[in-house]
């Protein structure tokens, strides 16, 4: 790969501030991992954490980034030998022109904070303001001192933009002080190399110029992309003392400004920068609204726009907050993962959470069940809106998954991308792409849970109830019933990645049978109540009389596999017949596996990447009697190397019901801090958003016990020995639920709503607005 980093950064350790990430030196070693946790974004643009100034240190120690949700450039998939119905074209989140340069002149010195002497030093991400900034006091090589401070905002109340604020005081002199702001069109993205998390199958430039504006401040690219066919425009508006003066070479565009700078006098500028794109309007509107912004956003200013910021995040952790007590470290690792799950998530319906967020090219900006199975619980809970955005994002993917189906010889029904931006298909490697049909479960999987807590019949009809069923058909397209009259589904790859083109996938089985009734289910119930719909729906689908029924029947048929001898579920039918992986002989530096080994020398074995059995135990818990999860637990452990960062969240929840409580916590702060520490050695590379949603998952139905398959909602907490307490909120049914839970015991208080029912360890509880709190003794 071109661009591996020369220096490996330390595991970091940031001050255990709970609500704040506080960096107190710019550092080579840790410069690549903190251009992705300093990351900003809004769930539409992503700005890495590279300074204003740029950064001048070591080949390898910066990956710098802006990148736009859903703003793709797609190329075909070279395949030296090919295949039918192979995924063609790959589509790649698009590195677009840096607008964050600002860089500072003394005379003709220019500021870099590694040259010269750095006097004085901190940046910070505070998470209840959401502004990035840093202050710092340096000297020249020549002398000269001054001191910077500099703020940063990528808007949450607007999607299209971002501010960056520099304050520049000579502190020993008076001259000349020039301040250069550009908008460097030049971009990159980052070429594939040997490591399949990373990079695109691209090279040179994905945007071509179509012109380029600058006038009183403003300046503006419109380019192309060259395959996609979409319109981007880059622009910004430059607010400095002084004449701004324009200029431009190629595909950069600079403002500068140069004041006589007397000592002491601060001088301030400020850049506001906007993205639009033709994704979402029409091309001639572009520019015009990009200027209209950016002016807007010039008369606001930016303590508007920062105030407006702060308000914003004010309602998001009156919501979202999970509280802590005894573990500071945690509460920091849980707010900083909560805070990049807001910033990651796209909340237009045309867009969804890429595994890395808008913070890294890794994973190529593709959208994965990752979004559905890991991420989504933690907004329908917490900010239902975002939630619904998301399926609306499957719902405009459905025509794409029709299409698929078809390709794939499923003459009914819709197959969703295991991995895409726009809909289509881009997992270029099937056994670990496109045969993980489970996916069409998953999506299935979150519509029930998102009805459920919301009772949204509105947009079950609209939207929800069509995707069920169109997602059902396919399980009776790759589906049948064998001699001994089971249902099976063959040569498919369940979540496990490190095992695959299996007959049976349990976890695929299990979730197949659940999505078969609930469609069945919810025909049933549109018939019904809503004929018209039904009607419509069916028509549509061109639905036959039997379709549900067979539904039904196979989902009663299906076959889970179950090893009597070890009284434990089969992962498939081949698994246990499989050698185990020689664990003892393996070095540690083999892991993760993926990277040492060729994947039939995997798949040989029983071995496995991540959750799969255990993860159907979480999601279909009340299928399962707690001894069967135990045994579950213990085989699968021992055979997982969680070498995907959507591991150990999982075993973490489980262990916790199972009755290890060491386990869970062990579990669970591997997932909490992950990003923060660098588990997992590629965070550079962009954070992971599934194991951050994780560490919610790992409080509410982990500690928590909350658990709502089956239609109700049940809580079983227990609380870590190393914590005096917890506590969390969700959002359900119109109702506001507060889970406070202590040595003492556990505290519910219906925040907000009518009347909620619940049980704590089995016993029913129903809070009510008369009757807001109920304590259970522990
Ligand atoms: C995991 C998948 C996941 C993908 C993106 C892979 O390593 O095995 O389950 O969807 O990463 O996060």
């Amino acid at each position: 790969m071109s661009e591996e980093p020369v220096i490996q950064p330390p595991k970091q350790r940031f001050a255990p501030d709970p609500w704040c990430l506080r960096e107190t030196a710019p550092d080579p070693a840790t410069h690549f991992l903190h251009e992705t946790l300093f990351a900003l974004g809004n769930g539409y643009i992503g700005v890495r954490g590279t300074a204003e100034e740029g950064w001048s240190g070591p080949a390898g120690t910066s990956r710098d980034g802006t990148y736009l949700n859903g703003f793709y450039e797609s190329e075909p998939i070279h395949y030296p030998e090919t295949a039918y119905a192979l995924a063609k074209t790959n589509q790649f989140m698009l590195n677009v022109p840096n607008a964050k340069g600002l860089a500072i002149w003394l005379d003709e010195e220019r500021f870099d904070p590694l040259q010269g002497t750095l006097d004085a030093y901190e940046r910070s991400l505070d998470l209840r303001r959401g502004v990035l900034e840093r202050s710092l006091r340096w000297t020249s090589p020549s002398g000269k001192s001054i001191a910077v401070h500099s703020r940063r905002v990528v808007c949450f109340d607007n999607k299209h933009l971002l501010a960056l604020e520099i304050t520049v005081t000579p502190l020993n002199f008076s001259g000349t002080l020039r301040i250069v702001a550009t908008l460097d069109g030049a971009v990159r993205n980052l070429e594939a190399g040997d490591d399949p998390r990373v990079g695109s199958a691209v090279s040179g430039a994905s945007l071509e110029l179509l012109s380029a504006e600058q006038e009183d401040g403003f300046s503006a690219l419109v380019q192309r992309t060259r395959n996609s066919g979409f319109t981007l425009v880059s622009a910004t508006l430059v607010d400095a003392p002084g004449t701004v003066r324009c200029s431009r070479a190629a595909l950069r565009l600079e403002d500068a400004c140069e004041v006589p700078a007397v000592q002491g006098q601060p001088v301030r500028a400020t850049k506001y920068v906007s993205y639009h794109t033709s994704r979402d309007y029409p091309e001639s509107e572009l520019l015009p609204r990009s200027r209209a912004l950016l002016d807007a956003a010039r008369r606001d200013g930016f303590d508007a726009l920062a105030a407006r910021q702060a308000d914003y995040l004010a309602d998001f952790w009156r919501q979202a907050d999970v509280e802590i007590d005894g573990d500071d470290l945690l509460q920091q690792g849980i707010r900083f993962n909560q805070y990049h799950l807001l910033q990651s998530a796209g909340r237009d319906g045309k867009t969804n959470i890429s595994a890395k967020g808008v913070t890294g090219e890794g994973y190529e900006g593709h959208y994965f069940w990752d979004t559905e199975i890991y991420i989504f619980p933690f907004f329908l809970y917490n900010k239902p809106e975002i939630a619904r955005a998301l399926l609306e994002y499957r719902w405009a993917g459905l025509e794409a998954a029709r299409r698929r189906a078809r390709q794939m010889s499923h003459p009914k029904g819709a197959l969703y991308p295991w991995r895409t931006i726009a809909g289509e298909e881009c997992s270029a490697y099937f056994p670990a792409g496109t045969a993980q049909y489970h996916i069409n479960a998953d999506i299935a999987y979150s519509i029930r849970q998102y009805l459920d807590a919301t009772g949204d019949d509105d947009w079950m009809r609209a939207h929800g109830a069509e995707i069920v069923m169109e997602t059902a058909r396919i399980w009776l397209g790759i589906g049948s019933i064998d001699r001994h009259g089971r249902f099976v589904i063959n040569e498919v790859t369940g979540p496990d990645e490190y095992t695959a083109l299996v007959n049976n996938n349990y976890y695929t089985n299990a979730m197949a049978q659940a999505h078969l009734e609930f469609a069945a289910a919810l025909a049933a119930r549109l018939a019904t109540e809503f004929p018209a719909d039904f009607s419509r729906i069916a028509s549509a689908m061109a639905l036959e009389a039997g379709e549900p029924e067979a539904w039904r029947s196979a989902a009663a048929k299906m076959h889970l596999p179950y090893d009597e001898a070890l009284g434990i579920h089969e992962q498939d039918d081949s698994f246990l017949s499989k050698k185990r992986w020689d664990f003892d002989s393996t070095p540690a530096e083999n892991y993760p596996l993926l990277l040492h080994y060729h994947p039939m020398v995997i798949y040989r074995h029983q071995v496995c990447k991540q959750a799969d059995v255990v993860l159907a135990l979480l999601l279909l818990s009340s299928r399962f009697g707690l001894d069967d999860k135990r045994r579950d637990f213990d085989y699968y452990e021992a055979v997982t190397t969680h070498d995907s960062s959507l591991s150990s969240c999982i075993f973490s929840i489980v262990a916790a019901e199972v009755g290890y409580a060491d386990k869970a916590y062990d579990y669970f702060m591997e997932t909490a801090r992950m990003d923060l520490d660098d588990t997992h050695g590629n965070t550079c590379h962009g954070v992971h958003t599934a194991a951050m949603a994780g560490t919610w998952l790992g409080v509410a139905q982990g500690f928590g016990g909350m658990r709502t398959d089956g239609g109700t909602l049940r809580f079983a907490p227990t609380l870590p020995a190393r914590w005096r307490g917890y506590r969390f909120r969700i959002h359900l049914r119109g109702c506001l639920l507060e889970v406070g839970v202590a040595a003492a015991g556990t505290r519910y208080r219906l925040v907000q709503g009518d009347a909620l029912h619940f049980s704590h360890h089995g016993k029913a509880i129903t809070l009510t607005a008369a009757q807001p709190e109920h304590m259970e003794a522990a």
